[in-house]
């Protein structure tokens, strides 16, 4: 764990605009700055900064935050990535909390792990561009597969020299010891080979081009080697083995490249192999990983998912493997993702298609072959056994059994319906055959429904409130003026109850000097005034506390310890006012003029206006109550007058404020 000091030292000196000024293109405008969406594609600039606040708004997407999710959102960090990567930049040592020894070791041995593959990384492509061998063989293969020089750093491709122990021996001169070398797989050591040492070292990669496997966050995990003749009895690749940094089922080839634009065009296509990744990226188009020749695995699927809901497969025009290939994309179905397929022309694999055709093509064919897989599937089969009724039956129930794997309802009986006509059966017995298959998996059945009531109370809460509430808005307006103005320093004048001298009650002005929260928290706590908005309750009970406990409350670091959801609310509440000077529109409502003047009166009228309307809402609810006789009724009318009264008398004090 990042020690707590410097996560503090991180928000302290990032400056945010500096942070987001690498990624976006900004301009100054006014106080803030603004600039082009970067999760979208936008001609008029939604994308706002505040350099004051120190939080982002993107108006297009509605993502905000602080500058770490800055970073989350859009390099897909974890938490700890973000602040590591902002630590970087600024020149701050990590500090991390005290581990115990294993794992401090464990984590010792990993980065020298990554350390080790970096530099492998580094000295393969040194190969390669600079070493007569590694260009006359490694480069001028690049090449020939029409590989561009750009394209060949980008990857970070690179040569191992055909010598048993080349790599090694200059890593172990360099100081890399062998342990990590041989964990990482990068050198194999043979022990009792009858040679005086005891053991023999060998380079796992000789005689190989090779392609650096990247994390999401760009660190080198792995590498693929290709073989260059054409031995039949070698593997054309070889890949590292497992090892502690490196799970091949937990990454995909070419994810650190792709990740920006897999979320920006909301699709991910899915190749095979290596080349296709790199073929697609040097014809401009990024959004492509690949599960490098096998099926893709859970874990790869949420490593998508993090990133778009929508997947396209694309498969080699050879059709021998896309029949066995097409039970593994259940897989994807069941983690709710849309998944459609392209095939290409007989012969051609992405790599050729998009080494032989021009961009607008490849686009072009991709948006005309592309099917829905359910659509794909059905069809593919039902020609397979139009004239065969027993394996038609098969079919059927392998269709459905897909079907069944799709977690949203909905989707499932359109499906249905739709391969009913595709294969020309009742929906009944699809409909049938669909409870059958989800009889069988009942057991976990509850399991499911609970998930799905879950995630459907996530999907509520999220809902934008609609229609105009007038307390949504005041609420909403006490928690913008706590986090503007919550610690400053104001006299409030309030107006008291007393007797004057001729023994009448009189409205009394008093002054009181006080901070703006506690000033809040005070006339709330007097009416007994509960925020009902699930999210500007808790946020604004957080916001209380952080302003009991810290002398310099800042937004941003207020922020941080917030949830993405709470964090993104107070983003668009603080950006409202930018979203206005963003399209020069006429404000209503005005804020006070100056900063600061006139907070006193804003906070007062807030406060004032939403007691007024609690209690009017409440006095309608009494009067209703009345409506049907009971012998309570003289009891309500009588709370009834003492809420008109209150209400006088707070009416009274919103004038006054308001004069
Ligand atoms: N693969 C592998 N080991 C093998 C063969 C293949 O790991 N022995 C993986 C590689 O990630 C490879 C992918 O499966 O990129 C697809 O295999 P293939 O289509 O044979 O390779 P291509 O990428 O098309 O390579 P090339 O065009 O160089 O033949
Ligand atoms: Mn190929």
């Amino acid at each position: 764990m990042i020690h707590k000091s410097t996560i503090d030292r991180v928000y302290e000196t990032a400056r945010l605009e500096e942070v987001i000024g690498d990624f976006v293109q900004l301009k100054k405008s006014g106080a803030n700055f603004k600039g082009l969406s970067p999760f979208s594609d936008e001609r008029t600039p939604s994308f706002m900064v505040s350099p004051v606040k120190q939080i982002w708004k993107d108006f297009s997407s509605g993502k905000g935050g602080n500058v770490v999710a800055f970073l989350m959102e859009h390099e897909h960090f974890s938490y700890p990535e973000a602040i590591k990567y902002l630590a970087k930049k600024y020149n701050i040592e990590v500090e991390e909390t005290e581990q115990t020894d294993e794992q401090k070791e464990a984590a010792n041995e990993r980065e020298s792990m990554y350390l080790v593959s970096e530099y492998a990384q580094k000295y393969f492509a040194d190969v390669l561009w600079k070493e007569d061998l590694g260009k006359a063989i490694g480069l001028s293969y690049f090449k020939e597969r029409g590989f561009t020089d750009d394209t060949i750093k980008k990857f970070g491709l690179g040569y191992g020299l055909d010598q048993w122990d080349a790599f090694t021996t200059t890593a172990l001169k360099n100081g890399y010891q062998l342990k990590y070398l041989e964990k990482t797989g990068l050198t194999i050591v043979k022990e009792n080979t009858g040679v005086p040492e005891g053991s023999k070292k060998f380079d796992r990669f000789k005689g190989r081009v090779l392609f650096p496997i990247h994390s999401m966050s760009g660190r080198v995990l792995g590498f693929g080697g290709r073989i260059l003749t054409n031995d039949k009895k070698a593997a054309k690749y070889l890949n590292s083995p497992e090892s502690d940094i490196y799970h091949k089922s937990k990454v995909l080839y070419g994810i650190y490249y792709a990740k920006q634009a897999i979320a920006k065009e909301d699709n991910c296509y899915l190749v095979e192999g290596y080349t296709d990744v790199i073929q697609f990226n040097q014809r401009g188009i990024e959004n492509v990983v690949a599960s490098s020749g096998t099926a893709l695995t859970p874990d790869q699927i949420r490593l998508i998912n993090r990133l778009t809901t929508n997947i396209t497969v694309l498969f080699d025009g050879d059709a021998a493997g896309l029949r066995a290939s097409l039970r593994g994309i259940d897989l994807i179905l069941e983690q709710g993702m849309n998944v459609r397929v392209c095939t290409f022309p007989e012969g051609e694999d992405p790599d050729s298609f998009a080494k032989n055709n021009a961009y607008e093509d490849v686009i072009a064919y991709l948006q005309e072959h592309a099917k829905d897989f359910i659509q794909f599937k059905t069809s593919l089969l039902a020609k397979e056994t139009a004239n065969d009724p027993i394996k038609r039956a098969d079919t059927v129930r392998d269709i459905v059994n897909s079907i069944a794997k799709i977690p949203d309802r909905i989707k499932r009986e359109i499906y249905i319906q739709e391969c009913a006509g595709i294969m020309n059966i009742s929906e009944a017995v699809l409909f049938n055959t669909l409870a059958q298959i989800t009889k069988k998996e009942k057991a976990d059945s509850a399991k499911e429904t609970r998930k799905e009531q879950k995630a459907f109370a996530v999907v509520k809460s999220e809902l934008p409130q609609v229609k105009v509430d007038v307390q949504y808005e005041l609420e909403r307006k006490i928690i913008e003026i706590l986090l503007l103005y919550g610690p400053v320093m104001q006299e409030f004048e309030d107006l008291i109850l007393k007797e004057n001298e001729e023994g009448d009650l009189v409205l009394e002005p008093e002054l009181l000097e006080t901070k703006v929260y506690e000033k809040i928290y005070l006339d709330l706590q007097e009416d007994e005034i509960e925020l009902t908005h699930e999210q500007f309750k808790t946020i604004y009970y957080r916001l209380i506390e952080a302003l009991n406990e810290t002398e310099d409350f800042s937004i941003s670091k207020f922020i941080s310890e917030l949830d993405q959801q709470l964090a993104n609310e107070i983003s668009s509440i603080l950006m409202e006012e930018e979203k206005y000077t963003l399209h020069n529109w006429e404000r209503k409502d005005i804020f006070p003029k100056e900063k600061n003047s006139g907070v006193a009166q804003l906070v007062s009228e807030t406060i004032l206006t939403l007691r007024c309307f609690l209690i009017k809402k409440r006095i309608l609810v009494l009067q209703e109550d009345t409506q049907e006789p009971s012998s309570e009724n003289a009891e309500t009318l009588e709370e009834i007058m003492n809420y008109l009264q209150l209400n006088k008398l707070l009416s009274k004090k919103l004038n006054r404020v308001l004069s």
